[in-house]
């Protein structure tokens, strides 16, 4: 009991000696050789950790190709997409005013002015129709850039905005286009059956969407824009179109519309993925 003062004082010299002893120069009870080879271990050993990963990298980068995905998401079918877009999918307007479809006008204007036919001479090919232009690399030898086809604004006839400028907004029959998202090496159809669009009317809305124009004919993606082969070896792609104009649709009531995908390789879209291949959206037409 009376040795507690003692012991502490004996304890606190023992702490002192292990952190520097000087009989053994020893600090935290190793020598100055012992704590260099330990540093020099450390050192070596995270160097070639960071080595290792540096080359991991470089290995990894070299086999990334500038020209295609390395990965993509396997994604059976493509989703769709429409113009004129807003925030929703949404084309409400009213005939009478102006205002209130010039900015859907703009919109297309803007979409459609690089698919002008002097614009699509310049820049691609014109392609044999109903078949795949195939443009593969040969071996490590690449076929780059590659060249795309025409697809020509007049071909929308009716929705191109040139014989109608205002897209039938004017009129309450508006012009909507339809777009299938870029999928590097889809191949849409086989035996020459090019893919194509058709839309409809959610059940409750069946006898307000009336008659329905497609452009080009059949509202087929000609076969000759596929495959894609990326932004970088095809510059000058111009992603084919399908233009739906509504000949009489209701006035004054939303109408729910859905457009599909119909190919003979792509199963339009399943309950998995509601988009795959499809697009919805809500047309209104007010008369004032
Ligand atoms: C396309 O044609 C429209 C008029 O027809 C014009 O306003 C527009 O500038 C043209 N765009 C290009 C890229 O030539
Ligand atoms: C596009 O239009 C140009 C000029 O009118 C024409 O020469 C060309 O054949 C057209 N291309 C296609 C694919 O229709
Ligand atoms: C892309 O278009 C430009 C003209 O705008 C043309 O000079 C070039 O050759 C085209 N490139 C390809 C690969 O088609
Ligand atoms: C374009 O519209 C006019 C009437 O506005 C119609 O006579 C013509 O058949 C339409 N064109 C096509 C290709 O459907
Ligand atoms: C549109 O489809 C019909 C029936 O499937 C076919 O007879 C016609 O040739 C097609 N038209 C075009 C321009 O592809
Ligand atoms: C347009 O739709 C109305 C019903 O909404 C119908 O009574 C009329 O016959 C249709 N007109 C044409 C040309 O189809």
């Amino acid at each position: 009991m009376s040795g507690t003062k003692e012991e502490d004082r004996k304890g606190s010299s023992e702490w002192r000696e292990f952190f520097w002893n000087p009989r053994t120069h020893e600090l935290l009870g190793r020598t100055a050789t012992s704590w260099g080879l330990i540093l020099l271990f450390y050192l070596v050993f995270y160097l070639c950790l960071a080595g290792m990963f540096a080359l991991t990298m470089y290995i990894m980068l070299l086999t990334l190709d500038d020209y295609k995905p390395t990965w993509q998401d396997r994604l059976a079918t493509p989703g769709m997409m429409i113009r004129p877009k807003g925030d929703q999918l949404e084309i409400t307007y009213s005939v009478s005013e102006t205002e209130s479809w010039d900015d859907f006008v703009h919109n297309l204007n803007t979409f459609l002015s690089p698919y002008n036919d002097s614009y699509q001479v310049q820049t691609n090919d014109n392609c044999p129709p109903d078949q795949y232009f195939i443009q593969e690399d040969s071996g490590e030898v690449r076929n780059n850039p590659k060249r795309s086809c025409q697809f020509n604004r007049t071909v929308l006839a009716n929705c191109s905005g040139i014989s109608d400028r205002f897209y039938g907004y004017d009129r309450g029959q508006p012009c909507i286009l339809i777009k299938l998202n870029r999928v590097i090496g889809m191949l849409p159809g086989k035996d020459g059956q090019s893919p194509y669009v058709t839309c409809g009317a959610k059940r409750e809305d069946s006898d307000k969407i009336g008659q329905l124009e497609y452009y080009p004919p059949n509202g087929t993606f000609n076969l000759m824009y596929y495959p894609y082969y990326g932004k970088k070896a095809q510059v000058n792609y111009t992603q084919p179109l399908v233009a739906v104009k509504f000949l009489n649709a209701s006035l004054n009531t939303d109408i729910n519309i859905e457009c599909k995908i119909n190919s003979n390789t792509l199963s339009a879209g399943s309950e998995r993925d509601k988009f795959a291949g499809r697009v919805s959206f809500k047309l209104r037409i007010n008369d004032k």
